[in-house]
């Protein structure tokens, strides 16, 4: 028994965002926004997906801390799979500092804490993905996490890696442009890869169950989408993607996260998994 059994089967981590704000720049996403950010709606918007979410699954909390603005997104923290976490090694020394609270916060909870070497950056669950079908692991490199780091958690986690080259860089962690539904759907936007790249997730991913969403669609980070049991949580969808959801059996619900997408992030990034299901390695046929 792990300690997040709980009576829903998934478990977050997500961390409040009393420290939450824009004050430096590594990604295009928060270029003018350093102290343009209003914390009281952070706090509200943040609020509103933790009690949604929290109705349907279980929620950890992480304390915030002064002087890691970033650590708000929790899916960066690490990568869980049972009870081992890689913890993150961050490219930006911005973020750097986040490492150590995460490791206190794994360690505290009884997990196996794995650390990459010092010149191996990895942003965890924001770049790599777990396939919903099976335990292959899907890995965004590019701009954050380096493809060096692939060998290292098929060793560690035993898992299969799918290595994708992510190339525009308003979308430069995996989660922000590609989630993996329940059901073997994949939620994606796919010029946000090279040409490889998109042949790989197409070989793997059979096309009635890939879900392609429009540029307008991916720039309201409709991609970095929470997705537990057939409940999805999203900054903005449009009407037809929503419908496209809804007709698979999915129940979209749109929480606003302007203020979060000011540094970069929204939902996906808000959150961390922490009850990736230890699995065998071999794909199921869909
Ligand atoms: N400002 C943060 C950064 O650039 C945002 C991180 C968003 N997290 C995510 N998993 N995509 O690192």
């Amino acid at each position: 028994m792990s300690q997040f059994d709980s009576p829903f089967s998934d478990s977050f981590l997500m961390c409040p965002p009393e420290h939450f704000e824009v004050s430096y720049v590594i990604n295009p996403w928060m270029e003018g926004n350093v102290a343009h950010d209003d914390k009281a709606l952070a706090a509200r918007q943040w609020q509103i997906l933790h009690d949604g979410l929290r109705a349907v699954a279980q929620v950890e909390l992480m304390p915030s801390a002064a002087g890691v603005p970033d650590m708000v997104f929790t899916a960066n923290g690490g990568l869980v799979l049972g009870d081992k976490v890689i913890l993150s090694r961050f490219r930006h020394i911005e973020r750097q500092a986040e490492e150590a609270h995460f490791d206190a916060w794994f360690a505290a909870h009884g997990m196996q804490v794995l650390h990459m070497p010092d010149d191996v950056p990895f942003e965890g669950a924001g770049d790599a993905l777990f396939d919903r079908q099976g335990g292959q692991l899907w890995l965004g490199h590019g701009h954050r996490s380096d493809i060096r780091s692939a060998p290292l958690i098929a060793g560690w986690l035993d898992t299969e890696v799918q290595t994708l080259q992510l190339v525009d860089p308003r979308f430069y962690h995996l989660d922000t442009c590609f989630c993996p539904l329940n059901g073997g759907y994949l939620l994606y936007f796919p010029e946000a890869f090279d040409q490889a790249s998109q042949k790989a997730i197409a070989s793997r991913v059979p096309e009635q169950r890939r879900i392609a969403v429009g540029l307008a669609d991916a720039l309201h980070f409709a991609c970095n989408a929470v997705n537990s049991g057939r409940h999805i949580f999203l900054n903005r969808a449009s009407d037809g993607l929503c419908a496209q959801l809804q007709a698979l059996g999915f129940e979209v619900h749109q929480t606003p996260l302007s203020e979060f997408l000011k540094a970069g992030g929204a939902a996906k990034c808000l959150t961390l998994k922490l009850t990736e299901p230890v699995q065998a390695a071999t794909v199921p046929a869909v």
